[in-house]
């Protein structure tokens, strides 16, 4: 917990179920859903408070990873969730347009949430409340007193505009906290075990302009990395990897040929909760391995790097 007291999970669970039900009593709740730990416990637990109240919403904003949508769409279902799942990559795409500088592509992606969301939720009879997967770091990193290092937008701006009461049942909970409450609400080790992924998806990946062709590309090198690392059992070693799409052009060569392409970037961090972060020492063989399957099956990609970067001074993402 924030306050340095070692969490008693099912006491935390009995607490937080009747402080939900007392806060919201018979009311309809809407939660956006994201794919991650967070909004997924923070469902589980607003959903035990209050069944069938709970209406929850899955935003694909076109930068999520390859097939996302659908598998943790389908997953959601089998944890006996009621969940919308709204595609509007078109809608994110055209809002990023012509934007090369992070925050205002963060900026863009976050108030596209807000308006797709928005349009869901009023369509949802009676809702009074949202609820959230905010989370201890979430809070401390947006209230720095050196000013905000990245606009997160899980803090601050939805709730306001949309006259909501706000449920925030993780509120003052480390990651590692959150996992094993979701771990005794019954989710599985394996979606438990997922890397955390930012809201803004891979649109802190690809840096420049986000096009659907450049994030079609990220898609499958983020793809191949990640199934590597799964198979060589380095990927619950690690705790957050990421693809970067760096728009500069390299030379290379194939089949004899010069080529002039895009460079991937590859990312694996160790840390604690994100504050800091070590790069992680793989091994040269698996690197090895996904530049090469990288390069061959990636189009338009014709080098490889690994970002040894720790953070501070670099930061996990790349923007
Ligand atoms: P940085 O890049 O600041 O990332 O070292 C720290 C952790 O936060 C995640 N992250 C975000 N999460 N919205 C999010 O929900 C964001 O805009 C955002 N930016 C970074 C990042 O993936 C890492 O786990």
């Amino acid at each position: 917990m924030f306050d340095g007291k070692k969490l008693d999970v099912s006491r935390f669970i009995t607490e937080q179920v009747d402080a939900i039900r007392t806060q919201v009593g018979e009311d309809v709740v809407i939660l956006g859903l994201s794919g991650g730990i967070d909004s997924t416990v923070t469902a589980l637990l607003v959903s035990k408070a209050v069944g069938d109240r709970l209406r929850c919403i899955f935003v694909d904003h076109g930068l999520l990873r390859k097939n996302e949508f659908e598998d943790v769409l389908a997953h959601y279902r089998t944890l006996g969730l009621q969940v919308k799942g709204v595609r509007a990559a078109a809608r994110f795409f055209a809002a990023c347009k012509g934007l090369t500088d992070p925050e205002e592509k963060r900026k863009a992606i976050g108030k596209t949430f807000i308006e797709v969301f928005q349009e869901e939720a009023r369509q949802v009879e009676g809702a009074k409340w949202l609820a959230q997967g905010t989370i201890w770091p979430d809070i401390a990193e947006s209230r720095s007193d050196k000013g905000t290092v990245k606009s997160h937008h899980n803090v601050g701006g939805l709730p306001e505009q949309m006259h909501l009461g706000l449920v925030e049942p993780l509120k003052y909970l480390y990651k590692y906290e959150v996992r094993e409450v979701g771990a005794a609400l019954g989710l599985d080790a394996g979606f438990l075990g997922r890397h955390p992924f930012p809201g803004p998806g891979l649109g802190v990946r690809c840096l420049g302009e986000l096009t659907p062709e450049r994030i079609a590309v990220l898609q499958e090198a983020d793809a191949i990395w990640i199934a590597a690392l799964r198979e060589s059992g380095w990927y619950d070693k690690v705790w957050q990897a990421a693809a970067i799409f760096v728009p500069v052009r390299t030379t290379g060569i194939t089949d004899g040929r010069r080529t002039y392409e895009h460079v991937i970037a590859l990312r694996a961090v160790n840390s604690t909760d994100a504050v800091t972060a070590e790069p992680v020492r793989l091994p040269w063989e698996l690197l090895d391995r996904v530049q090469h399957e990288i390069i061959a099956r990636v189009d338009g990609i014709n080098r490889v790097v690994f970002d040894i970067s720790t953070k501070p001074q670099a930061t996990i993402e790349w923007e």
